[in-house]
C-alpha cells in the first residue's frame, strides 16, 4: 500500500457518521426512553444509553423514520403528552404511544451532542404537513406554528438543517408507495414550499431502497429529473446478511455497496449533464448495515403491542468485520457520500443494546463504528493497494485487503483503517509512507476472534472487544504490520 499526503478523496464530511432512530421495536421506548430506568434522567432519557451513544460521538441522527414516517401525524408528537393520541402503527403493525415526539427528541438530540436529520412525511401527507412542520420547528415566532411550539414550552426554534423528503417511496411496501413520477412531482413541491419557510435547509430526495428494486436507476434519474435544482442530497439504503453461512461472500458484499456508489454517482451526473447544470448532487446513504439475524423472530411477534422487540439483531463478529468493511467503502467515496446514517442506533439492528430496567452494552458492530467516528476525521487519503484478491459466490476479484487512510492535519494524525478478510491466515502489510516523515505508531487496535460467530449479550458483554497489541511499527519510511487473520485493524500514527 501507499499512502501519500497529496493523494486526497476529500475532506472527510462528519455527518458520514450519523446514525438512525425511527420509532420503531424498542428504540425509542426502552432504548433512549425509559422513565422507569434506574439511570432515566428527570426526562425519562436513559443516561446509561446516553453514555454509549457518546462514546461513538455521533454527528447526525435521522428521525422518525424509517416506514413509521410514511403514517405518522407530526401533531401527534406535540402539546401535552397526555392528550397525544395512542394510534395503530400500520407500518410495523404497533401501537404507538406518541410519548416522545419533535421536541422531546431535540432535547434528547442535544444530549448526545447530535444534529437531526428530520425525515418528513410523503406517504399519508402531502406539502402541507411538510410546510408547517418546517414552521413548527424553524421559524422564529410571530407565526401559527412557531407560536404553538412556543406554547408547548421551546422558546428557541430547533434550527434543523437536513431534511429527507419522505421514506423508500419507490417500496411497495411502504405506505403511500409512489411511482417515480409521482414522487418526483410532491417532492419537488414538497421542498419548494419547505425551502419558502426557511431558505437555509438542506433537503435528501429519495433514491432507491436498495439497489436490487425493479425500478432502480431508473428511478433514481427520474426523481432527480423532477426534483434536480431543489435537493442538495439524493439517498441510498442497503442491507446484507449472511443467510447461507458463506463468510467470504458475506464479506465480499462491500463490493456491492461500492458498485451501488459508483452507479448512484453516475446517474446524479448524468441529470447534471441533461441538465447543463453547474451544481453537484451529493449523495446521502441513510440507512446501511447488516439485517438478517431477527428476521424469524419478527414473524412471530403480537400485532398492535406498544414497542415489542422488533429487528433485535444479535450482531456476530463476522457481522462487525463486515460493518468496517463498509465504513472503509463510504469514506473511499467521502467526495461524494456527505451523509450516512448506520440503521439504526439503539436496539433496532443496533450497535448499542439495552434490557428493559437493565443494562446497555455494546454489540460486536460498535467497535469499527466508533473507532471510525472517533478517530475518521479529516481528509480521506486514497491509497494505492495491491493485494492478492479473491473469488466468492457472487463477486470475483475481492481485495483480501479492504483499506483507507485519514489524515488529520490540525492534529498531525494519521489514522489507518484496514480490514483483513482472509479466512486462513494472516495478512502482511508494507505500506509507504515516506512522505510522512517523522510519524510513529501510537496504537495499532485490532478486533479479531477465534469465532466468527461470537456475539456481544447482556451476561458476557464483553466477548468481543478489540485490543491494543497489534504489532505496526515503522520503519525507514515503511509501515509494517501483521493483520490478523480475519480482524478490523486501526494502525494510528502521529
Ligand atoms: O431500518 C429499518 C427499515 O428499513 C426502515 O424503516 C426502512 O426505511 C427500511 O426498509
Amino acid at each position: 500500500m501507499v499512502l501519500e499526503k497529496d493523494f486526497t478523496i476529500a475532506e472527510v464530511d462528519k455527518r458520514i457518521y450519523g446514525s438512525f432512530i425511527e420509532h420503531l421495536g424498542r428504540a425509542v421506548y426502552g432504548g433512549i426512553y425509559e422513565p422507569d430506568h434506574p439511570t432515566a434522567d428527570e426526562q425519562g432519557f436513559r443516561q446509561d444509553v446516553i453514555d454509549l451513544i457518546n462514546e461513538i460521538d455521533v454527528p447526525i441522527i435521522r428521525y422518525p423514520g424509517g416506514n413509521f414516517v410514511s403514517g405518522y401525524n407530526w401533531e401527534d408528537g406535540v402539546g401535552p403528552v397526555e392528550a397525544r393520541p395512542r394510534r395503530l402503527e400500520l407500518a410495523w403493525r404497533t401501537t404507538e404511544p406518541n410519548w416522545i415526539g419533535t421536541n422531546e427528541f431535540m432535547q434528547w438530540a442535544k444530549r448526545v451532542n447530535s444534529e437531526v436529520n428530520m425525515a418528513i412525511n410523503l406517504g399519508t401527507r402531502g406539502i402541507d404537513a411538510a410546510r408547517n412542520l418546517v414552521e413548527y420547528c424553524n421559524h422564529t415566532s410571530g407565526s401559527y406554528y412557531s407560536d404553538l411550539r412556543i406554547s408547548h414550552g421551546y422558546k428557541e426554534p430547533h434550527k434543523i438543517k437536513t431534511w429527507c423528503l419522505g421514506n423508500e417511496m419507490d417500496g411497495p411496501w411502504q405506505i403511500g408507495h409512489k411511482t417515480a413520477n409521482e414522487y418526483g412531482r410532491i417532492a419537488l413541491e414538497a421542498a419548494k414550499v419547505m425551502k419558502w419557510v426557511d431558505p437555509t435547509i438542506e433537503l435528501v430526495a429519495c433514491g432507491s431502497s436498495s439497489r436490487a428494486m425493479a425500478t432502480y436507476a431508473e428511478w433514481e434519474a427520474t426523481v432527480l429529473d423532477h426534483t434536480y435544482d431543489h435537493v442538495e442530497y439524493l439517498s441510498l439504503h442497503t442491507y446484507y446478511g449472511n443467510r447461507d453461512n458463506n463468510i467470504e461472500n458475506f464479506l465480499a458484499r462491500s463490493l456491492d455497496m461500492d458498485a451501488f456508489i459508483h452507479e448512484v454517482v453516475a446517474i446524479c451526473d448524468y441529470i447534471k449533464a441533461k441538465k447543463r447544470s453547474k451544481k453537484t448532487m451529493f449523495l446521502s446513504f441513510d440507512e446501511w448495515n447488516v439485517w438478517f439475524h431477527s428476521n424469524e423472530a419478527d414473524r412471530k411477534l403480537e400485532p398492535w403491542t406498544i414497542a415489542p422487540p422488533q429487528l433485535e439483531d444479535v450482531y456476530t463478529f463476522e457481522d462487525a468485520l463486515l460493518v468496517g468493511s463498509l465504513l472503509i467503502t463510504l469514506l473511499r467515496h467521502s467526495d461524494r457520500v456527505k451523509i450516512a446514517c448506520m440503521a439504526q442506533l439503539v436496539n433496532v439492528i443496533a450497535p448499542i443494546m439495552t434490557t428493559n430496567g437493565g443494562d446497555a452494552w455494546r454489540q460486536t458492530i460498535f467497535y469499527p463504528y466508533m473507532h471510525a467516528s472517533v478517530y475518521g476525521r479529516g481528509v480521506a487519503l486514497n491509497p494505492i493497494i495491491s493485494s492478492p484478491k479473491y473469488d466468492s459466490k457472487d463477486f470475483t476479484d475481492v481485495p483480501y485487503l479492504e483499506s483507507i487512510a485519514v489524515y488529520n492535519e490540525e492534529n498531525e494524525e494519521l489514522t489507518v483503517f484496514a480490514v483483513n478478510k482472509d479466512t486462513t491466515g494472516g495478512l502482511l502489510l508494507d505500506c509507504d509512507i515516506r512522505g510522512f516523515s517523522g510519524f510513529k505508531v501510537v496504537e495499532h487496535l485490532v478486533l479479531e476472534n477465534e469465532d466468527v460467530k461470537a456475539t456481544n449479550t447482556e451476561k458476557e458483554p464483553n466477548r468481543v472487544v478489540p485490543h491494543n497489541r497489534g504489532n505496526a511499527e515503522v520503519k525507514d519510511g515503511l509501515l509494517q504490520a501483521v493483520l490478523p487473520k480475519l480482524s478490523w485493524n486501526v494502525i494510528r500514527l502521529k
